[in-house]
C-alpha cells in the first residue's frame, strides 16, 4: 500500500476519464493501482453520489462501460460488507472519507455440490486518507467492515473490471455460500425506482 496524502487530489471526473485512458493491455492489477494511489480524489467532487441508510451500505454507481464500473459505496458506523468474492473480476477501492478495515479469507474446504465451505481468516489491512488496495486474485473471498469503535462514516471508491452483478456471498455461521445479485442504491447521483433509504 502507498500513502498518497501529499498528492494533489483531483475531482473524481478525472479520475474516471484517467482509467478510461489506460489502454486494455495495462488495465491490469499494478498499472490500475498505481494510478490510484497516485490520484486521490477531491471529496467535493463525491457529494452528489453520496447516499445513506441507516440500514444498508449504499451502492453509487459513479460510472460504468464494458470494461469496468466505478462506485461510491457510503458506509454507515459499524456497517459491513457480507464476506464475498468478485466473481473473478479484478478490484481496486480507495478510501477518500473515514476508515475501513478490510478481512481476506482463504478456503479451508469446499463442496459445490452441497453450497458447504469453510473459511480460514488470513490478512487484514486499514485504509484511510485516500490509499489505496487491490484484491487479489489468488484470495479473492473478503469483507469490509466500518467498524463501530471507527465511530464514524466511510466512502470508498471501487472499480471493477468488468462490471458484475452477481457475486458468492459466504457464511461463516453455517458454512455455506450462494450466489447474490448485486443492486445500485444510485445511479450517477440519482436514487434508483424502489430504493428506500
Ligand atoms: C460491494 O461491492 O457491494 C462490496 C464492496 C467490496 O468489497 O468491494
Amino acid at each position: 500500500m502507498m500513502q498518497v496524502a501529499e498528492a494533489k487530489r483531483i475531482p473524481i471526473a478525472e479520475l474516471v476519464e484517467g482509467l478510461r485512458s489506460i489502454p486494455d493491455e495495462e488495465f491490469k492489477c499494478e498499472p490500475v493501482y498505481d494510478f490510484l494511489a497516485s490520484h486521490p480524489v477531491q471529496i467535493d467532487s463525491l457529494q452528489r453520489f453520496l447516499y445513506w441508510s441507516p440500514t444498508f451500505y449504499t451502492r453509487n454507481l459513479i460510472y460504468k462501460d464494458d470494461r469496468f464500473e466505478m462506485m461510491a459505496i457510503c458506509w454507515d458506523k459499524g456497517q459491513v460488507s457480507r464476506i464475498h468474492n468478485h466473481s473473478e473480476q479484478r478490484c481496486w477501492m480507495m478510501v477518500p472519507i473515514g476508515r475501513l478495515k478490510g478481512q481476506n479469507f482463504a478456503v479451508e474446504s469446499i463442496d459445490e455440490s452441497k453450497g458447504l465451505c469453510k473459511l480460514r481468516e488470513t490478512d487484514s489491512f486499514e485504509l484511510s486518507d485516500c490509499l489505496a488496495a487491490k484484491v487479489e486474485l489468488e484470495e479473492p473471498i473478503h469483507q469490509i467492515l466500518n467498524l463501530a469503535e471507527f465511530d464514524e462514516r466511510a466512502v470508498s471508491i471501487h472499480i471493477y473490471s468488468k462490471p458484475y452483478d452477481r457475486c458468492l456471498s459466504y457464511c461463516r455461521d453455517t458454512d455455506t455460500f450462494k450466489e447474490v445479485q448485486l443492486f445500485y442504491t444510485s445511479v450517477d447521483g440519482k436514487l434508483c425506482d424502489g430504493v428506500k433509504l
